[in-house]
């Protein structure tokens, strides 16, 4: 049973507990390399083109807009193939209520049919918003399993959390 664990995360600064930090590493990335500890597989993460900006509230507002207008902004690349793979876990960070605008451009690309989809969703607050409905448009025909919300500040203590729930997914974790 192999497992892919692809994921959106953006460096830089970010809203961290009230405050605005310089992330090295983003709270996704950092939970997505537990997760790969603590099952194996292979890492991915979703890169686009045109990046993000580095300053929040700049960041804030194209992330809006991107969202407001449907955008698909591209990517830098894709896997070869999906076909080896049974557990995709998908992870991202919650922007505006769902996933960024990145992940929908991706998850359009492939045909996800067949596959175990396990989400994950680091946020500030409003856990997994409406993205695991948007999973389930996305991936027609794939079974998505309960999500993980992990508050982006708390991630860096929260390894055997992330662990314990991924292990826990690939065994069951069907709705
Ligand atoms: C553009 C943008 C929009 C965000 N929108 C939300 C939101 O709607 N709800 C929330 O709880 N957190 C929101 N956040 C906070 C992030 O979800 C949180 O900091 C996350 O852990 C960042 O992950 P990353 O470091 O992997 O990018 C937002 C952050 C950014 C940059």
């Amino acid at each position: 049973m192999a497992n892919l664990i692809v994921y959106f995360s953006r460096k830089g600064e970010n809203y961290w507990n009230g405050t605005i930090k310089d992330l090295a590493k983003g709270n996704t990335a950092l939970a997505a390399e537990y997760i790969q500890k603590a099952v194996g597989g292979d890492l991915f993460e979703v890169q686009t083109v045109k990046e993000y900006a580095k300053d929040y509230y700049a960041c804030i507002d194209e992330a809006q807009r991107e969202q407001r207008e449907g955008a698909r902004p591209a990517l830098k690349a894709y896997p070869g193939s999906i076909e080896g793979y049974d557990n995709i876990f998908v992870g991202y960070p919650n922007w505006w209520g769902t996933m960024p605008m990145a992940m929908f451009t991706f998850l359009e690309h492939f045909d996800w049919s067949g596959k175990k989809i396990v989400p994950f969703c680091t946020n500030e607050g409003s856990g997994m918003g409406s993205s695991e409905r948007d999973l389930a448009k996305l991936c027609k025909g794939a079974t998505i399993c309960r999500g993980l919300s992990v508050h982006g500040a708390q991630v860096a203590q929260s390894e055997q959390k992330i662990a314990d729930w991924a292990r826990t997914s690939i065994k069951e974790g069907i709705r």
